[in-house]
């Protein structure tokens, strides 16, 4: 399977449901979550649908065989976005969406902010794994990134996500230390 990047396309059919959907599809630790949830939009509204919505320039797929099996999305200023994630309309209650940003506010430092502002998230359908589609995604984000100014990148993992924990280091991350809802790295984009 060849796998290509390209800019995601909120005009062309398919890309969205295919990042929604492989949201979920990787939803629980890496793995299949579909069913998990009695609205599978308790995974997309917060990791995948405000990313297209509110930064659709900062998203990639990966494609093979002209379909999307896997996305990257991000934002280069997470502060700025958690502000307009507040204000965009979902299918979260309001309890949900103050907690998801703050979650998204209280993953790094203060003093770390301005270092690793952006940050993403990534997911492959399991036959696009493993191929080097993840480096390729995380790379064409952070030249992108280097372009614009930005300094760094931070994540959260989940710790039962033990794949996830190997490729960050191998791909530029840095692990810094648990944080209450997984493990934070960091990666500078230079
Ligand atoms: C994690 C994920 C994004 C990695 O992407 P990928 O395309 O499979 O990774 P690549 O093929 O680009 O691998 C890049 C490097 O990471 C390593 N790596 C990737 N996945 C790994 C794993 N599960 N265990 C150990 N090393 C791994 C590769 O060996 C490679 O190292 P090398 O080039 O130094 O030899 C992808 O496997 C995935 O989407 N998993 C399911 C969803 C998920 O967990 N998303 C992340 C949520 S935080």
């Amino acid at each position: 399977m060849g796998v290509t990047i390209r800019a995601f396309d909120p005009d062309r059919a398919g890309d969205t449901a295919a990042v929604l959907d492989i949201c979920v599809r990787t939803g629980d630790a890496g793995r299949d979550a579909t069913g998990l949830h009695p609205d599978a939009r308790a995974l997309t509204d917060r990791y995948a649908a405000p990313y297209l919505a509110l930064e659709p320039e900062w998203a990639f797929v990966a494609e093979a065989d002209g379909e999307v099996v896997g996305y990257l999305v991000g934002t280069p200023d997470t502060p700025a976005f958690a502000e307009r994630f507040a204000g965009w309309p979902s299918s979260l209650t309001a309890a949900e969406r103050a907690a998801h940003v703050a979650a998204l506010g209280s993953a790094i430092a203060a003093d770390e902010t301005q270092a690793y502002p952006a940050h993403l998230h990534i997911d492959l359908l399991p036959a696009a794994q493993g191929r080097g589609a993840g480096r390729m995604l995380v790379e064409t984000f952070a030249a992108n990134l280097a372009v614009a100014g930005v300094p760094g990148i931070h994540l959260v993992v989940d710790p039962a996500n033990a794949g996830a924990q190997a490729f960050y280091p191998r791909v530029g991350f840095e692990r810094r230390r648990s944080v209450p809802d997984g493990v934070l790295f960091v990666r500078s984009c230079g």
